[in-house]
């Protein structure tokens, strides 16, 4: 072919979850692989309603070219919802984003040189990865337990350009930093001058009770802040928002600016006209229960049928179980067992930049029901005790 690809083409890889997939998604396989949002909590007729404001009151607006910035209204909105959460956000340090995921490039792009290093938790979310890879960075996996990375694994990663992390029900592990770890974790970065790159898609989707302040607020000259309406409005509107240091901010939007010039100001008046009179205040609360009675079926439906030697944390918020498998188990060669049995998961080693155990294995439980989470974790727990009769087995 008379194409040369470049070096960090040669570093892009096809996400392995969308590659699984396109496996699991037989009919009759109970999914509980995939990441996306329950469909039912899309506020279809309030979005159409709205869709019919922007296009009476502002079309030509709602259709032109606009500001790479972003909508100033959605900024100043955002800017003053961050602040109720304790955030210190001037509107101007507000960068709309064509999802977080632009957001996470767009660091990449202006933070990452090739060999520099990048701290990230383990595991961690696989699109990050995605994004950072192609930038050639050296990736440092920051040590981590139960409430996510260790104050002593943040100061090892001294001199890396940023670490990327993930307080509020983690994406893949459900796991959440304490108001504890979280200062120690600022801290431990501030003695470093290790700057902070803080990804919280699903901070607004806790169950029990509200997650602490953000990092942002603890260190907000030190701390890139990734919010996004995906998980509280739809996915597909691809609308996120980044808040960055002064310091920062115009080299983020000079490469959102090469990027895609602005993010469709159609969607981002459509959010703020569906937004700006209250409508999260009440909505994001019934996403909240809808999700809490499907975690708690999950949390039971492990608890009744994986056996003994499996561990998981119940998440407090989020979409996402992590489970760990006992030793010996390879899940990404039990995947198969998985969907001859009826169900489907995303085998762990997925979620790492480096080294990665073989038992660990994510199950998501907002896009299916209660009834139909029961089945899926039976037919788990039979998919593993066909695959540890398999490798019990002396090979013939
Ligand atoms: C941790 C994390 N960050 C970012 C994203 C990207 O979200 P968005 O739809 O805002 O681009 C996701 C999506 O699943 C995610 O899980």
């Amino acid at each position: 072919m008379p194409w040369t690809l470049a070096r960090r083409a040669h570093r892009m890889n096809p996400s392995l979850i969308r590659e699984i997939l396109k496996v699991t998604e037989r009919p009759g396989v109970i999914s509980l692989a995939g990441g996306l949002p329950a469909p039912q909590t899309f506020p279809v007729e309030v979005m159409r309603e709205a869709a019919q404001h922007v296009l009476q009151d502002s079309p030509y607006e709602a259709l032109q070219y606009a500001a790479s910035e972003g909508h100033a209204p959605l900024r100043e909105w955002l800017a003053q919802h961050l602040v109720q959460q304790g955030m210190q956000v001037d509107p101007a340090q507000v960068l709309i984003t064509s999802g977080s995921q632009q957001g996470l490039d767009l660091v990449a792009k202006v933070l990452i040189d090739a060999d520099a290093r990048v701290a990230v938790e383990t595991p961690t979310y696989l699109g990050a990865l995605q994004a950072f890879t192609p930038f050639e960075p050296q990736m440092q996996a920051i040590e981590c337990d139960d409430e996510g990375p260790t104050p002593e694994g943040i100061a090892a990663a001294r001199g890396a350009r940023f670490a990327y992390l993930l307080p509020n029900f983690q994406n893949p592990t459900g796991r959440t930093m304490s108001e504890a770890r979280r200062d120690a974790v600022v801290r431990a970065a501030q003695a470093a001058g290790l700057p902070l790159v803080e990804d919280n898609p699903y901070g607004d989707l806790w169950f029990d009770e509200a997650p602490p302040a953000s990092l942002a607020a603890r260190w907000p000259e030190g701390v890139v802040y990734l919010g996004s309406f995906s998980k509280v409005l739809a996915p597909g509107l691809r609308l996120g928002y980044l808040v960055a240091p002064t310091a920062l901010y115009p080299k983020l939007l000079q490469a959102k600016q090469a990027a895609d010039l602005h993010t469709p100001v159609f969607n981002q008046r459509l959010v703020h006209e569906v937004i700006r009179g209250g409508f999260l205040d009440t909505h994001v609360p019934s996403i909240r229960e809808r999700y809490r009675a499907q975690r708690d079926a999950m949390a039971q439906a492990l608890q009744r049928h994986l056996p003994e030697g499996c561990h998981w944390q119940v998440p407090r918020g989020g979409m996402f179980f992590w489970v760990r498998a006992p030793e010996g188990v390879d899940t990404m060669a039990m995947l198969e067992d998985a969907v001859e049995q009826g169900m489907a998961y995303v085998p762990g080693s997925a979620f790492y930049a480096g080294a990665a155990p073989a038992n660990t294995l994510r199950l998501s439980f907002v896009t299916v029901t209660p009834d139909r989470i029961e089945q899926g974790v039976a037919a788990l727990a039979r998919a593993m005790a066909a695959h540890r009769a398999r490798m019990q087995r002396p090979a013939a």
